[in-house]
């Protein structure tokens, strides 16, 4: 029986990054910005000044990610349970995103970074729809740099709605059933453009994935660093950045630069 789709692709990426040892980086690097809440609690304020203090963060981050390397970078906003939390709050991260889009547009624009959403659209407020529209309009032709927020995002909600899709592409009859493969499934994936992280950080110290890239986090590096998000810079970056090139990726092969039984 021959190997899956995706640890074919994956042994040939190990097998091209380790002939060129200067590009062992995490080319894709996704987020969990965790820890607002207990930063503001800390300092006795609002859970609303940690998310706060949280976009200032991200900004710090996404300007210094070109810089660590990095071509895309994948942050957790806003996740499908996230709905749990008091209005007040889920009003709040609304707003965020975008006061967020609204301040950093045009510069993200003039710098050639792809602004992309992912995650459920249902749900979401005509402005904040209207919002993600226009920034993924306005961005669309850049390709400097990919900034892919996941908001009202689940990794169980992707994968279920990626497999109703196949379900009516069968129903159709515009696909065969023996057609579905791992490619095939990775395809209707809302990250099938950015694919899968090389390298999944979560900060906070809580060492979990919470619903986050559930099928891509596959053969993803995990560093989980014990810093609350608000307070989280370039030099944070840099050491999770140093972390993943320690790691000996294998991709379930013995990382021997030997010629592959599935090439
Ligand atoms: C987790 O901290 C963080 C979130 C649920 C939201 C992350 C949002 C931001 C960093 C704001 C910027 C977002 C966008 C989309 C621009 P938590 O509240 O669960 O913290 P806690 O575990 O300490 O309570």
């Amino acid at each position: 029986m021959s190997p899956p789709q995706g640890a074919k692709s994956a042994a040939k990426a190990a097998s091209q990054a380790s002939s060129d040892a200067s590009a062992w980086r995490p080319i894709h690097v996704a987020i969990i910005m965790d820890g607002n809440g207990r930063w503001a609690k800390a300092r006795g304020l609002p859970r609303a000044l940690g998310h706060r203090s949280g976009v200032n963060a991200l900004k710090r981050t996404v300007e210094a990610a070109p810089k660590a390397g990095i071509d895309r970078l994948t942050v957790f906003g806003f996740s499908t349970e996230n709905w749990r939390r008091p209005i007040a709050e889920v009003a709040e991260l609304m707003n965020l995103l975008k006061s967020y889009v609204e301040s950093d547009l045009d510069r993200l624009e003039r710098e050639g970074v792809r602004l992309r959403v992912i995650g459920r659209r249902t749900g979401l407020a005509p402005d904040i729809l209207e919002i993600i529209e226009r920034a993924e309009r306005r961005t669309t032709k850049n390709d400097q740099f990919l900034l892919q927020v996941a908001f009202n995002y689940g990794g169980q909600a992707d994968i279920a709605d990626a497999a109703r899709r196949l379900a009516e592409q069968v129903k159709a009859g515009t696909l065969e059933p023996d057609r579905i493969d791992e490619t095939a499934f990775e395809r209707e994936l809302s990250t099938a453009d950015a694919g899968a992280p090389d390298l999944i950080i979560r900060t906070s110290g809580e060492k979990r994935l919470s619903n986050f890239l559930l099928w891509e986090a596959a053969y993803a590096e995990l560093v989980f660093q014990d810093v609350l998000w608000p307070d989280y810079g370039p030099a944070h970056l840099t050491a999770a950045v140093e972390e993943f090139r320690r790691r000996d990726r294998r991709y379930g092969g013995t990382g021997v630069d030997d010629v592959l039984a599935t090439a």
